[in-house]
């Protein structure tokens, strides 16, 4: 289990500081940042500006980054320090960084309360005129981009983030659909190492979801990735469309 999550890290600490450049990172996160808006009730309701955000497997900030002008803050985690770099430079690189709403730290996210993530949540509160002291920090929305299929255990993880969430609070995770054998060339063989479950099944995620305690459960196909997949079992390389699930909850 660590060996595999050694190999992620390695792998994202290599690829971190080119992520950017690769146009499909930029255009699935495009395209979830879409979903969420389409799904998340405060964004068509004109209180998103409220909102209080926890994205896990931040990465670079691709999604954190568009969502930042539309919520009150954002606290990104992720545990490969090549994508924290990346998404650390983006906020030296404001205009003003010290007024950011966003924030990322080195979490493998296990309890609400670790002390990085409230640590971070206190002084984005601060940096807003808050008094920095309202702990524990629970959040009104949680979200995360291709990062469930990587993460060892479904129900630990969806119990943390319950914990996570303030009363009312949702989630709203996207992540590829392992639609079957054909949802493997996802990833080229190189880069499955670290990967622990070849996207995520509909039906398993919404029972997962249901059995943490979460209401209004549903995974929606929300959109369409197409790509290039390497040649492969005598297959020829060629262009695959790789449908995203949207994971949805809410904390009562
Ligand atoms: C495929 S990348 C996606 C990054 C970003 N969400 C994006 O779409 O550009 C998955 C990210 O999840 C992070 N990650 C994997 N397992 C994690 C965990 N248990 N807790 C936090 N981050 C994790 C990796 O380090 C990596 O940055």
């Amino acid at each position: 289990m660590a060996s595999q999550r050694d190999a992620a890290k390695a792998r994202f600490d290599a690829d971190a500081a080119d992520w950017d450049t690769n146009k499909k990172h930029v255009e699935s996160v495009d395209k979830a940042f879409e979903a969420i808006k389409r799904y998340v009730p405060a964004f068509g309701d004109g209180s998103a500006k409220n909102l209080d955000v926890l994205e896990i497997g931040c990465g670079t900030g691709l999604l954190s980054f568009q969502l930042a002008p539309h919520v009150r803050s954002i606290v990104g985690v992720d545990t490969s320090e090549g994508m924290l770099d990346a998404f650390n430079g983006k906020i030296a690189g404001l205009l003003s960084p010290e007024k950011a709403n966003v924030a990322a730290v080195n979490v493998l996210v296990q309890e609400a309360d670790d002390v990085h993530v409230q640590g971070a949540a206190a002084a984005l509160d601060t940096r807003r005129g808050g008094s920095g002291h309202d702990t524990p920090y629970r959040f009104d929305l949680i979200v995360s981009h291709l990062t469930l299929h990587h993460i060892p255990s479904m129900p630990a993880i969806f119990a943390t983030l319950f914990q996570c969430l303030k009363p009312g609070g949702r989630i709203a995770l996207t992540d590829y659909e392992d639609f079957g054998p054909g949802a493997i060339p996802f990833h080229p063989k190189d880069k499955r190492e670290g990967v622990e479950r070849h996207g995520i099944q509909k039906e398993a995620i919404e029972t997962i979801i249901d059995g943490t305690g979460f209401n209004e459960v549903r995974a929606e196909r929300a959109f369409v990735l197409r790509k290039e997949v390497q040649a492969e079992d005598g297959k020829p390389a060629r262009e695959m469309d790789f449908p995203f699930l949207i994971c949805l909850g809410q904390r009562s």
